[in-house]
């Protein structure tokens, strides 16, 4: 019986497939929850295929490159999120995920097992000297040791005036940011290097402009009225780049040697967000929303990017990205995902799907 082979199919039976993740913040359940149906309940992906990643996208791809365990990323995600909840000022916290998975997840020869199965890629953006041309996102795939590694994961989840006082933190002696804040398409959603098909997967709903969300992130709690008001702004197409220059002078007062760069690499910077919407059909697989209804709007959900879930929000990201995983499998053809469902359980029931170890995404 002849059935049709689609792109994804054939790339897995010629050995070429691989995934790419975006960034999300902590929206984190969701992408793990993908890697989980694809990896673990079905199968039909392999730790030793290639897996890109952009900033919390990096820290999935530790998981899906075989590094570190989906349990053990859930259970550190879920202690820090609620940690961060409990002390009600989630600032900088994403940051400490970062931290914590990277120091306590990876194991000691991690850098030399990324290296041997040449399966992982960071992406890290580089700004230029002076900020006069548009930054540049590069992908990390060979590491010198473990904290090289750790550094390249940390550079990419660095959101600028977030995670530090500065526009950017340093790599390997370079001037970095966040590897999801290069503009769109592979700016945002990397893919590893030569695949015949890479899986894409976005955190996001599709078609979203990011511009009003990605300010607010950018900005300190105390600014963080000041910026939502450029981004008002901004709809009402107002000058946000002299506005910007204004905030960059400000930070002046807190970093000096940012005074040459920082004004053109925060302008570029802004090019890259205002202009940024999230993929969809096309330029993404996978993604929130595609197949299956979200469970709150578009805008909540992309909240939950700054601001962590609670117990039951992440069990509810955790399955929506195994559905919506599952779904893409069957449509690509993918026979081990044919007549399968999601069971609610993170794990399965009779007619779920197979081989799946139950994970909980409680604290
Ligand atoms: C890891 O590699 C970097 C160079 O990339 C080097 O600067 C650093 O000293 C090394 N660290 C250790 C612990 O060997
Ligand atoms: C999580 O938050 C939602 C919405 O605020 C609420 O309905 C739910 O009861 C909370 N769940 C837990 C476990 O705290």
């Amino acid at each position: 019986m002849a059935v049709p082979v689609t792109a994804a199919l054939a790339a897995h039976r010629a050995g070429s497939l691989g995934l790419g993740l975006s960034g999300g913040g902590f929206i984190i359940p969701f992408m793990l929850g993908v890697i989980q149906m694809l990896y673990v309940e079905l199968g039909v992906m392999k730790y030793s295929m290639p897996v890109a990643g952009a900033s919390t996208g990096s820290i999935c791809a530790s998981v899906a490159s075989g590094l570190v365990p989906v349990q053990q990323m859930c259970d550190t995600i879920a202690r820090t999120s609620n940690k961060c909840r409990d002390k009600g000022n989630c600032f900088g916290v994403l940051q400490a995920v970062v931290q914590a998975a990277a120091n306590e997840l990876l194991a000691l020869d991690a850098a030399e097992q990324a290296n041997r199965m040449r399966n992982l890629y960071v992406a890290v953006t580089y700004p230029s000297p002076l900020g006069l041309e548009p930054a540049e996102v590069k992908l990390i795939s060979q590491f010198s040791n473990r904290s090289d590694l750790i550094g390249a994961i940390d550079s990419s989840t660095y959101i600028p005036y977030w995670s530090g006082p500065l526009l950017t933190t340093k790599y390997r002696g370079a001037d970095v940011y966040d590897g999801s804040m290069g503009g769109n398409g592979a700016g945002f959603l990397p893919c590893p290097p030569n695949l015949n098909y890479c899986v894409r997967v976005s955190t996001m709903p599709a078609g979203v402009p990011l511009n009003t969300l990605l300010l607010n992130l950018m900005a300190t709690p105390e600014d963080r009225g000041f910026t939502l008001g450029i981004a008002a702004n901004t709809v009402a197409g107002s000058d946000v780049g002299g506005i910007l220059s204004g905030v960059a002078a400000a930070r002046v007062a807190v970093a000096p040697e940012t005074a040459v760069a920082g004004p053109g690499r925060l302008a570029q910077l802004t090019k890259a967000l205002m202009s940024l919407t999230t993929p969809g059909e096309g330029d993404a697989d996978i993604w929130p929303g595609r197949r299956h209804p979200l469970p709150v709007s578009d805008y909540h959900w992309m909240e939950w990017m700054v601001t962590p879930p609670n117990d039951s929000e992440r069990k509810v990201m955790f399955d929506l990205g195994r559905a919506e995983a599952l779904s893409w499998a069957q449509e690509v053809g993918f026979p081990e995902a044919a007549g399968k469902s999601v069971a609610a359980d993170g794990g399965q029931k009779q007619g779920g799907a197979a081989a799946a170890t139950s994970v909980s995404m409680s604290g």
